[in-house]
């Protein structure tokens, strides 16, 4: 798999989403517990930003419809969302962070 950079370690503490663009996807990079994980950037339901939604206990609630999806697995939890996110995979080497080139 290629990896491609798109952030550093100190560019997101605990409980932050980063919206992100990877080649011509959207994605939201999260950081739980100090560890990154990444989806799709655009809430199934409709078409709100991940990355402005609420973050805590490792769930993201969409800003529009308050949806909630599971980040580690991209579960929709709540209505109105039923479809999940899609996750993508995510390596840190040292202070980089990087996104499996599939999401691009
Ligand atoms: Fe996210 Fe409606 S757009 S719940």
């Amino acid at each position: 798999m290629n990896w491609i950079r798109v952030a550093s370690a100190s560019d997101l503490q605990d409980d932050e989403v980063l919206g992100l663009t990877v080649g011509s996807a959207r994605i939201a990079l999260y950081r739980i517990e100090g560890e990154f994980y990444a989806t799709d950037n655009r809430c199934t339901h409709a078409e709100a930003l991940m990355s402005e939604g609420y973050l805590e206990d490792g769930c993201i609630e969409c800003p529009l419809h308050q949806a909630r999806f599971d980040i580690r697995t991209g579960a929709a939890l709540c209505a109105p969302a039923t479809e999940p996110l899609r996750t993508h995979p995510v390596k840190r080497e040292g202070e980089e962070i990087y996104i499996g080139a599939a999401a691009a």
